[in-house]
């Protein structure tokens, strides 16, 4: 008797040494393109498909989890999962994963970029460069600000905000966390918890490192904002909405702060004009788990886990509400 393979949509090229790790055991319908599939076909494609891997901006919502009428594992090649309705498919019993920790290095190392991006200058440096901008050396051309003995305040103490916090010391700079909101201020640890207000009014550098729930949606807003010092930078290379794009562009406008690196943003692609326009913003394309080595284990991890389910046997990383 023939057993019949599988089936698991891929909705994204990946490297074909994982691909071939699928093969082996499930019936492979890969969209070969690096473009987004549209909503509507994710759904007409998911029809008797038993998994699904895909990206983190595949909008995976209750629709498209109804038109998968007979799937067992969503695997999403990121470690954010806000695009995907996880009520919905837990409604279903299907197992939702994802692939944190591998990724972890790759984006703070982007975030440090960032941050010495946005306090030397750089992005502006080479901008003045290319353009013939720099006509010989001068004793107060492009001036940046130093880390030694500032502070780095990390919102989001979770694997990437601590990978960034542990490079600190390195650059001589302290770190500050914020604390839960309504969390006790007290840890058990020799960190430093301190409310969010406090966090954006001393820090000199604010990183943030939050997940997209309903509660960190605009957590950077006009208000917040507002209470950073002047001189401080902010950056993002968690999820754009976390920050209000027009607040932080009204905020850099007004000089309530020096500069921004951003790597996400609201509406990817698209780029609030406001700070296309500034020469104190560092913008990158959501590039920070975009190493070589770090995609292929991210993808490899995802697969490993649609074969796993529907192998019978448990999720490598499932994810947790
Ligand atoms: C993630 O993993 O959530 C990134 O944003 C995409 O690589």
């Amino acid at each position: 008797m023939t057993e019949t393979k599988p089936a698991v949509l891929v909705t994204r090229r990946m490297p074909s040494a994982v691909l071939d790790q699928l093969a082996a055991s499930c019936l492979v319908d890969l969209h070969p393109g690096t473009d987004d599939l549209a909503h509507e076909e994710v759904c007409a494609r998911l029809r008797g498909k038993q998994g699904l891997v895909c990206m983190f901006n595949d909008r995976i919502d209750a629709a498209a989890i109804a038109a998968g009428d007979s799937l067992r594992v969503i695997a999403t090649v990121a470690v954010g999962f806000d695009n995907i309705d996880v009520g919905a498919a837990a409604a279903r019993g299907i197992v939702v994963t994802n692939t944190p920790d591998i990724l972890t290095g790759a984006t703070a190392e982007l975030t440090w970029a960032l941050i010495l991006s946005v306090t030397r200058r750089i992005g502006e440096a080479d901008r003045a460069v290319r353009r013939g901008g720099w006509t010989g050396w001068t004793f107060d051309f492009m001036l940046g600000s130093e880390l030694q003995g500032k502070q780095l305040g990390i919102v989001g103490a979770g694997r990437i905000g601590r990978a960034v916090a542990a490079v600190a010391p390195a650059f001589g700079m302290q770190v500050v966390f914020a604390a839960k909101p309504g969390a006790d201020r007290d840890s058990a640890s020799d960190e430093t918890v301190v409310s969010l207000d406090e966090l954006l009014l001393t820090s000199d550098v604010v990183s943030l490192h939050l997940p997209l729930t309903e509660t960190t949606r605009h957590v950077i807003n006009r208000r917040t904002l507002a209470r950073m010092k002047r001189s401080a930078c902010l950056i993002n290379t968690s999820r754009g909405p976390v920050v209000d794009e027009a607040a932080l562009s009204w905020a850099l406008e007004e000089r309530l702060i020096a500069g921004a690196g951003l790597d996400v943003f609201e509406e990817e692609p698209r780029v609030h004009p406001g700070l296309l326009q500034r020469e104190n913003v560092c913008l990158t394309p959501h590039i920070g788990s975009a190493t070589r080595e770090t995609r292929a284990a991210m993808a490899a991890l995802a697969v490993r886990n649609v074969v796993e389910v529907l192998g019978g046997r448990p999720a490598v990383t499932p994810v947790h509400r």
